[in-house]
């Protein structure tokens, strides 16, 4: 069933939003082969986290959840069982990529494969470092998923990671546990951090700088307790609503502040964006805050080089607030975002084009001119979670009620989202 959506008077009240899902699949994995129980509060509600359960248990691991507490009983890194079925990631980048790391190292063979969409994604990136270290993987011709890895006793490498991409870089840190000594990655741009935060809390020993991250092997990992802070990734949806809709002025509680993540509100705020943080303090390593937003009049400008990167997930969403700035928005230098869950210069470009909103596209780019008007329209998510909420979020702004088609993608990361939503534009 499309989802309808009026336009909002305004954007207000106070909302916690569920749990990061960067975090939440890094807290599953490495628990898992941790030695004894992990309790992980506050975990993603997303389809795309309940994949990585899915993935461990299915390798043996006793995963137990109660709400949104998961307790995991990890028995060590040498205890995973090779599954009785291939592992299904389902839409999850994240999953088949970081669990790669881990499957690489298991004395069995893993087959793993995943939806239509996740089945067009480029996988090389990991088949190479993870191929270097020791492991042998076969692809659909030679890049897609279904993977099959054939697990060995890795070596440890040093690797400069191609594309900026935390995804790479997890993957490589958790084969990098199963090697004797020290496995360095170095990074061209700043990636997430949160496997690097995520394996110093089990107890790995760890050292960053600079850009160069260095883990030693074989370490001891012990279970424990963590809390997984709100998404901020999700949370972005809420935060350009209140900035787009007049009026509006809303609370965000105990959002994940991490400096690799949080490069959007650093941007809106140099547009103009009125962004309060208030209460910032450390939770197992990880920042947690509140954020206050008011409607604001956004300049607009230039995302390109690193900042693009910080923000990839963010895109469509701030696209949708481009094209109501003054000046519009110009991204650059994101070739990697017609490799997301669609190709998402594409899918942006065409829901803009159906709200009668100009856009200029290139090949790894796209270009919005501001001070547009949003027409209502029958929107697509193209089964792409990101890009049903962006356009939700546009829909707050047209001139009349719009329709959105595959707008259950928004699950993949965001169930609550709808509900959320009328609550804040009731
Ligand atoms: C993620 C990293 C990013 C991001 C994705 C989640 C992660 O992908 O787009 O939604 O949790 O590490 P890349 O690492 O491929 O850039």
């Amino acid at each position: 069933m499309p989802e309808r959506l009026s336009p909002a008077s305004r954007v207000s009240g106070e909302i916690c939003l569920p749990g990061d899902k960067s975090i939440s699949h890094r807290y599953a994995m490495v628990a898992s082969i941790a030695e004894g129980e992990s309790r992980i509060h506050n975990y993603s509600t997303g389809a795309d986290c309940h994949s990585t359960l899915a993935c461990v248990r299915a390798l043996g691991i006793r995963a137990d959840e109660q709400g949104t507490d998961v307790t995991i009983h990890g028995g060590g890194l040498d205890e995973l069982k090779a599954p009785a079925a291939d592992l299904d990631a389902g839409n999850s980048g994240s999953t088949i990529r970081m669990l790669s790391g881990i499957l690489a190292a298991q004395p069995f063979t893993t087959r793993i494969d995943g939806d239509e969409s996740l089945s067009r994604r480029p996988m090389e990136r990991i088949m190479k470092p993870l191929g270097q270290m020791g492991a042998s993987i076969s692809a659909r011709d030679g890049r897609f998923p279904p993977l099959e890895i054939r697990g060995a006793k890795l070596k440890p490498i040093d690797y400069t990671l191609p594309v900026p991409s935390a995804q790479v870089k997890s993957c490589v840190l958790l084969a990098g546990l199963y090697a004797d000594g020290a496995t360095i990655v170095r990074e061209p741009v700043r990636s997430r951090d949160h496997t690097e935060i995520a394996l110093r809390e089990f107890g790995a020993e760890i050292r960053v700088e600079r850009r160069v991250i260095t883990l030693q092997g074989r370490p001891r990992l012990t279970g424990r307790e963590l809390f997984v802070p709100s998404d901020l990734s999700s949370a972005a949806f809420f935060i350009v609503a209140a900035l787009l809709v007049p009026d509006s002025n809303l609370v965000l509680r105990g959002v994940g502040l991490n400096p690799t993540r949080s490069t959007l509100l650093d941007v809106l705020a140099s547009m103009g964006a009125s962004i309060q943080i208030l209460n910032v303090e450390q939770q197992d390593g990880e920042l947690v805050g509140q954020i206050l937003l008011k409607h604001s009049r956004i300049r607009g400008g230039v995302i390109e080089k690193e900042t693009t990167a910080a923000l990839i997930d963010e895109i469509p969403v701030l696209a949708v607030l481009g094209a109501a700035s003054e000046e519009g928005l110009d991204v650059r230098d994101a070739s990697e975002l017609r490799i997301k869950e669609t190709d998402r210069i594409a899918t942006i470009a065409e829901n803009l084009r159906r709200m009668g909103i100009e856009a200029e596209v290139s090949p790894d780019g796209i270009r919005i001119p501001g001070r547009q008007r949003f027409r209502a329209a029958e929107l697509d998510s193209f089964g792409d979670h990101r890009i049903a909420m962006a356009f939700s979020i546009a829909s707050l702004v047209a001139d009349g009620p719009c329709e959105i088609h595959g707008a259950e993608a928004a699950s993949v990361s965001f169930p609550e989202f709808y509900r959320i939503l009328r609550q804040v534009t009731a």
